[in-house]
């Protein structure tokens, strides 16, 4: 039987923070032998909200970069750039003129990221799920990999394939597979040092909020030091009236890989002042390989490209194939 395959990404806008990377990266890299996979970056996402076009291309090399410090393995994956491979926007298009508008203003995120841009909303940030449902569709996926934040956007690729199913397929050959979530629930929503009833975005404002796989261990103390906490003594986990306490424990949990009963029983006479030190040795301890790597692999920029072609070429054949199938659904006529 042959291997499952799996699709995801991440947007090149700033580096990636321990959401991304417990949220994501780690479960990729975690069950990438089992699987057939395919990881993007996704730079086409990262212009649907204003973008510094004088970063855009080293920061999307640096998010692939990580890709491989994290332990993404070639022999099992393939790393590509979204914008390089023509069939997303292509597809994207094609599903943008079968997709309902209402379906794509009730998008959670879409309302909380409009929010932020005031009046110069762009077209294609109301378009970004459309575009993530291209991604997922051209290759086949049959699972796709994410934190909770973007279950949405999957069911929503779900409802879009089975309406071009429903009106271009044969009810023995549907046109588009249709993909699931893959949603581990350790790390699925990884929440902001400064609130924890917010999750840690790339977008927010405050450096301080969230912990980037690339800060220097003095910023990640300095961060730990200053994240807010309570006055209360003894740490638990599941207290709603202590968000903090229970992400802070969380991160510490997966971290230092242990269960969640281990640690409720550590912590439970802790002080912060003792627990901070702990959570800042054991998040500096687990990303410093990752560190080590990455600085090995961003230096070899011919390197780099040389996995982005050929990632590019892999991505293409699945892509291209989809793409025919789509416009063959649809019924374009063939370029002479
Ligand atoms: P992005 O770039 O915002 O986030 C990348 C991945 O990180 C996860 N994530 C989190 N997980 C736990 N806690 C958090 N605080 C946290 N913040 C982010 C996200 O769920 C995601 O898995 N639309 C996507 C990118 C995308 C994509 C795709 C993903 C485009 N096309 C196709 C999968 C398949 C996004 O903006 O992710």
């Amino acid at each position: 039987m042959s291997k499952q395959r799996i699709l995801s990404g991440v947007q090149p806008t700033g580096n990636l923070h321990l959401g991304n990377y417990l949220g994501a990266i780690r479960n990729w890299v975690e069950a990438q032998q089992q699987y057939d996979n395919y990881f993007c970056v996704v730079d086409l996402h990262a212009i649907t909200v204003p973008h510094n076009p004088a970063t855009l291309a080293a920061d999307t090399y640096a998010i692939a970069a990580l890709y491989l410090a994290c332990g993404i393995d070639l022999s099992y994956s393939t790393i590509f750039v979204q914008s390089h491979v023509s069939a997303h926007s292509e597809l994207a298009w094609l599903l943008n003129c079968i997709t309902p508008l209402n379906w794509l203003e009730r998008m959670i995120q879409f309302k909380e990221k409009a929010i932020k841009q005031g009046e110069n909303v762009s077209v294609g940030l109301l378009d970004y799920p459309v575009l993530m449902a291209a991604d997922i569709l051209l290759y086949d996926a049959d699972l796709v990999p994410v934190g909770e934040d973007q279950k949405q956007h999957i069911e929503l690729t779900r409802d879009i394939a089975i309406r071009i199913n429903d009106r271009f397929g044969r009810k023995d050959d549907p046109v588009l597979k249709l993909p699931k979530p893959l949603i581990r629930k350790e790390g699925a929503r990884v929440m902001s040092l400064t609130d924890g009833t917010k999750k840690m975005s790339k977008s927010d404002p405050s450096e301080m909020s969230r912990i980037e796989l690339l800060d220097p261990p003095e910023a990640i103390a300095k961060k730990i030091k200053r994240c807010k906490t309570d006055t209360v003594k003894g740490l638990e986990f599941d207290n709603p009236e202590r968000p903090e306490c229970h992400n802070l424990l969380n991160l510490y949990t997966i971290l230092a890989q242990k269960s969640k009963e281990e640690v409720a029983t550590e912590c439970q006479e802790m002080g912060w002042g003792q627990f901070k030190p702990l959570l800042t040795e054991t998040v500096t301890g687990a990303i410093a390989p990752i560190q080590a790597k990455y600085k090995e692999i961003a230096s070899d920029k011919g390197y780099l490209e040389s996995v982005l072609k050929e990632g590019k070429e892999k991505a293409e054949e699945s892509a291209n194939r989809i793409l025919s199938r789509v416009k063959d659904a649809l019924g374009f006529s063939h370029a002479l």
